[in-house]
């Protein structure tokens, strides 16, 4: 026996469990396994912690519990895998797509269950519109909702029960991946009921409504869902069939499986072939050789090992190791491609771990320290503390002030670190205050979860943060900053270790032997990805629209793993962050030209979109359900732009994704937040250019800013085109009037604070640099000159703090006048009838030549 240390995910019972049934191998096959694993270190990987989470916001208890599917057990219980809907409120009937290739809803009244015929691409997305085809129950069911129940789940499969006071009832385990479903009936009288149109034959014999009889072992069905074969592995049975249904005509005690016939010729005979073997569950166990993970599924069966038919998706054949042989003959069109089976139980899937940790693996090229620094300087004396009114905006400025102190380090600047520490802690602080803050963390107890507080009565409240929704995004960025926090001040680590950890233990549980929170929350690992989808809405389909996020969700734990120093951790989070990635690029990153008959996409129209918004279980396409625009599109799957995810950004996507936003990133109507996230993603083809074509961005926010994008350009990998950054001409700093071709001077005053060249002697003006450009100060009124996004109103003096409408840019001219354009709207400023300044001119040539006078 092959003693392979596992993290059985099966464990997660408090009353229970199935038994793993684990195959003897024959002695041979035995050494050869060793001799493999002898390289490898298999890993247990233990819990982060085990304690109650004590989190100062106390307890809540979510609006929308579970259901009595859960009437054996206790939390914690997953909020976010594809079954959930079976679970959740407020009636625990959701259709639910899974386990693929089948989607299916858990009712009363039995188990629905269908595979999706209907595959259409609208011009913007492939959609599975979701099928059932057959109803299985039993004659003696009391249709109540409380006489269905989980009797067991792991971190892929669920096991539910139907049954009466009787005894009578039937077990099925829903494992994805199973060609078939499979009923396990004990004293009960089964019926299956047609969900797709009438029963129109069985066995080749059409019936009507008038009752007929069939008996034996195997039964071919044809409905308005196409042919289903009916395997009885336990004996006869004998059904009367209609028009509606069959039903048997005694209680049986048995298996029964059910499989869909597909057009290929061989379908329904490897269907038979391998019929009597089941699966009941899966263990995931992980192995790690220096930066190489092996993850195992070991399939739980009931029959021969060997000859499990199992369904594999396009990306587990890009991984798999073992088994790598196809059968032929069988496959099934979902929403991620052909599923295709493979045979036995054991499946191990290779990934190259990421090796990057706080900062870029090499130095900044020298052409660009002196732009970083300036912009560093400016951003770090220009911090402010985030006041917290959510997790997700909060953290994205979290993380984002972390990435800055990083930064000094990186260039030699030890003295700008302490500065962005000390803000980050004012505004990490506000989550230490309980419920005296209108946002707080709160570990709420329906569920087994951290949550925002107030969210758990009200999913519009964070993105549905209290739902469970989003929790992978929001704890990353927080992660991530603490982890910066904690490596620079391990006084504040101590201090706030155990509330940062419970937030790890929230995305990043990998142990069951926590009993405070589910593990890997997010992660579908039989998907390859995670889903962003709580439990709002009755836990319906599932979503995740910005895979980028969830990427740097796992950055944020490897970041926190770091500094626990736990290694088990390190790994567990790296292998999160890969199968993540490998996510990313099999179904979000499309390959218009791409001639891989393995595609997940198999039509054209869609990979011309270049990249996937939102992948759901049912449908994915190129839309967002909060902008259209391509950047958009293209930017949310990309960012927040770090270091590591160089291992994201594949070379073929990128340039398919710079074409498709080109005309874009031309249109000064779209945001600078968007384009600078381009702008650095791109850096890994061409720095160089992604520079360049940076330089006039003045609107910095979200994950974005200038140093940030200085020092991403400048760190990339290819830098073979030369000097990355190029001097770039910078505003006049000083204090200056200035006078108008007409011979005015300008002048705002406090009771008239917009700009006119009307008067004999000027107001002064003080220019300093702004990443991107500069701001133009008042020196009479304090107040910074702001610009109209519209270029409709006058340019005024009109506001205490400089942002991106306070951002200009001076272009001196060859007779030495200036010509000013407006970051906002990326337009010149010239003179109204009036004498006012507007930016409102298209071109250099037409715009108005200011001379600076001192
Ligand atoms: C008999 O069943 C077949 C499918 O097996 C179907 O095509 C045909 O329409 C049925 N005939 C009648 C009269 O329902
Ligand atoms: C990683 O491990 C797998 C499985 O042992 C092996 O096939 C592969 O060659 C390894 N890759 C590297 C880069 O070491
Ligand atoms: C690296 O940069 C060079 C020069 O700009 C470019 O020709 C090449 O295609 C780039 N390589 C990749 C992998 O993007
Ligand atoms: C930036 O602005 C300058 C001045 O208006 C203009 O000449 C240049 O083309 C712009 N560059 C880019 C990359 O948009
Ligand atoms: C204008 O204001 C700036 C900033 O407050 C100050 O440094 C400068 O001395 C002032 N100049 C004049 C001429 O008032």
């Amino acid at each position: 026996m092959v003693q392979s240390s596992r993290m059985t995910a099966c464990d997660n019972y408090l009353y229970g469990g199935v038994n793993h049934r684990w195959t003897e191998l024959p002695p041979m096959l035995a050494f050869v396994i060793l001799l493999l694993c002898a390289c490898l270190v298999s890993a247990v990987i233990g819990p982060i912690d085990t304690a109650a989470p004590s989190i100062p916001g106390g307890t809540v208890v979510s609006a929308a519990p579970p259901g009595p599917f859960f009437q054996d057990y206790k939390p914690p219980f997953p909020t976010t895998g594809w079954w959930v809907g079976y679970a959740a409120a407020p009636s625990q009937d959701s259709v639910v797509a899974g386990p693929f290739p089948y989607m299916s809803r858990s009712l009363d009244t039995g188990l629905q269950f269908g595979i999706s015929s209907a595959r259409n691409f609208d011009g913007t997305s492939i959609i599975q519109t979701t099928q059932m085809d057959w109803e299985a129950s039993y004659l003696e069911n009391p249709n109540t909702h409380t006489s269905h129940k989980a009797s067991a789940w792991d971190t892929q499969s669920v096991t539910i029960k139907y049954f009466a006071s009787s005894g009578a009832g039937f077990t099925t385990y829903l494992v994805p991946g199973s060609p078939y479903i499979t009923l396990n009936y004990n004293a009960a009288t089964i019926i299956l009921t047609s969900r797709n149109g009438n029963v129109l034959s069985v066995n080749g014999k059409n019936v009507t409504a008038t009752p007929t009889s069939f008996s034996g072992t195997k039964f071919t069905v044809i409905n308005g869902a196409g042919t289903y074969v009916i395997y009885s592995l336990s004996g006869s049975i004998t059904f009367s069939a209609t028009s509606v249904s069959l039903t048997a005509t005694a209680t049986h005690n048995g298996v029964i499986r059910l499989a869909r016939v597909t057009a290929e010729a061989t379908s329904q005979s490897i269907l038979d072939q391998y019929s009597t073997t089941y699966p009941t569950g899966v263990a995931l166990d992980y192995s790690f050789s220096a930066n190489n993970a092996t993850l195992s599924f070991t399939w739980n069966v009931v029959g021969t090992a060997s000859q499990l038919l199992h369904l594999t998706w396009p990306h587990h054949r890009k991984r798999l190791i073992s088994p790598t042989a196809i059968v032929s003959g069988l496959s099934y069109l979902t929403t991620k491609g052909y599923m295709k089976p493979t045979l036995g139980n054991v499946w191990k899937l290779n990934y190259a771990l990421p090796t990057i940790n706080w900062l870029a693996p090499r130095a900044p090229q020298a052409s660009c320290t002196s732009q970083i620094i300036q912009a560093l300087e400016y951003e770090v004396q220009h911090l402010t503390v985030a006041v917290p009114g959510d997790f997700y905006f909060w953290g994205k400025a979290f993380q984002g002030m972390a990435r800055l102190a990083l930064i000094a380090d990186h260039v030699g600047r030890p003295d700008l670190i302490n500065p962005v520490i000390s803000v980050m802690k004012q505004s990490f602080a506000y989550w230490l205050n309980g419920r005296q803050s209108s946002t707080y963390a709160a570990y709420e107890t329906a569920w087994g979860g951290v949550v925002d507080g107030p969210g758990a009565s009200d999913p519009s409240i964070d993105y549905g943060n209290g739902y469970y929704n989003d929790h992978h995004f929001h704890y990353g960025y927080m992660l991530h900053g603490a982890a910066v926090i904690a490596k620079y001040d391990t006084t504040w680590w101590n201090a706030n270790k155990n509330f940062i950890t419970a937030f790890a233990r929230d995305i990043g549980n990998p142990s069951t032997a926590d009993k405070y929170f589910t593990v890997s929350r997010c992660k579908d690992w039989f998907a390859g990805h995670s889903w962003a989808s709580g439990i709002a809405n009755g836990a319906g389909s599932r979503d995740q629209e910005s895979i980028g996020e969830a990427v740097n969700g796992y950055y944020g734990l490897i970041l926190f793993a770091n500094i626990l120093g736990n290694q088990d951790l390190m790994n567990w989070a790296r292998l999160l962050w890969a199968t993540e990635v490998d996510g990313a690029q099999t179904y979000w990153h499309l390959y218009p030209s791409s001639n891989d008959p393995d595609t997940p996409y198999p039509e054209p129209g869609l990979r011309a979109l270049t990249t996937i918004g939102n992948v759901m279980d049912y449908q994915a396409g190129a839309w967002l359900f909060w902008g259209a625009q391509c950047s958009e599109i293209a930017a949310i799957q990309i960012l927040p732009v770090t270091p590591i995810n160089e291992g994201m950004y594949d070379t073929a996507w990128l340039n398919g994704m710079w074409n498709y936003v080109s005309s874009e990133l031309a249109d000064p109507t779209i945001g600078d937040e968007w384009k600078a996230v381009i702008y650095m993603a791109y850096g890994e083809v061409n720095p160089q250019t992604s520079f360049s074509r940076s330089t006039n961005i003045t609107g910095w926010g979200g994950t974005t800013s200038q140093a940030l994008l200085l020092y991403h350009l400048a760190t990339r990998k290819n830098s073979s085109g030369g000097n990355i950054c190029s001097a770039t001409a910078s505003n006049p700093s000083g204090t200056f009037t200035i006078r108008a071709p007409n011979g005015h001077f300008v002048s705002s005053t406090g009771a008239a604070p917009n700009l006119v060249a009307t008067a004999t002697a000027g107001t002064p003006f003080t220019f300093t640099f702004m990443p991107g450009g500069g701001s133009i100060f008042n020196n009479i009124t304090q107040q910074y000159v702001t610009a109209d996004p519209n270029g409709a109103l006058p340019l005024s003096s009109a506001r205490p703090v400089a942002q991106a409408w306070e951002n200009f840019k001076l272009l001196i001219q060859a007779d030495g006048t200036y010509i000013i354009r407006a970051g906002v709207n990326a337009a010149y400023v010239g003179l109204d009838g009036a004498g006012a300044l507007v930016n409102n001119v298209a071109s250099t040539s037409a715009a108005t030549k200011f001379t600076l006078v001192h």
